[in-house]
């Protein structure tokens, strides 16, 4: 059993969709405001590693948005609780790039500390649309899709997503012992 340290319920259910033998641990760790998502995760694995008695992984994410050159990336979680969905609709009006890209960085430690990295391209949608989900999922669309992953269930937003990639290359590394 590995513990996935978060207080996101909705990154939980994602990740137990796909790697089954998982447990939730909401134990706050300080998520430090770094150039990127690697920086910010490792902090919370040195942070955490002497409070838990089992193998655990956390997992850091962002938007990148091309017209607004990347932010809010590392800044997200903050910019949602902030200007939200509607702000970050209205920083678009009229962009004509709405080009975009969730990632997502699991660090995993088993005694030492290991990163697994996850892109999903896409584009920022013109309207939020779907109730599913969380976070930015309403307003965003991955490469080949019409829907938002808001629009998705939580087993097809693995298939394109950020999180889904990241955690099937962990799996992958799991799987060699
Ligand atoms: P963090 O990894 O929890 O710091 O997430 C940063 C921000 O991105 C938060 O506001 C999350 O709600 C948002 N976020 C992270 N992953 C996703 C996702 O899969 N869909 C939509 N929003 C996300």
């Amino acid at each position: 059993m590995i513990c996935f340290v978060t207080g996101n319920r909705h990154k939980y259910e994602e990740a137990k969709k796909l790697l089954s033998d998982i447990e939730m641990r909401h134990i706050p760790y300080p998520e430090i405001q770094a150039d990127s998502l690697e920086e910010v995760a490792e902090y919370g694995i040195e942070f955490l590693r002497k409070k838990l008695d089992c193998n655990f992984f956390l997992e850091d994410s962002g938007l990148f948005i091309s017209h607004l050159n990347g932010f809010p990336g590392v800044y997200s979680a903050y910019v949602f609780k902030t200007i939200g969905n509607d702000g970050i609709l209205k920083l678009m009006k009229d962009a004509e790039n709405r080009e975009a890209r969730f990632e997502s960085v699991i660090a995993y430690y088993d005694g030492e500390i290991h990163l697994f990295k996850g892109i999903c391209k896409g584009m920022i949608a013109e309207n939020a649309m779907g109730k599913k989900g969380f976070g930015y999922d309403p307003i965003f669309i991955p490469e080949g899709e019409k829907r938002t992953f808001a629009e998705m269930e939580s087993e097809e937003k693995n298939e394109y997503s950020h999180r889904g990639m990241a955690m099937k290359k962990f799996i992958s590394y799991l799987s060699r012992y």
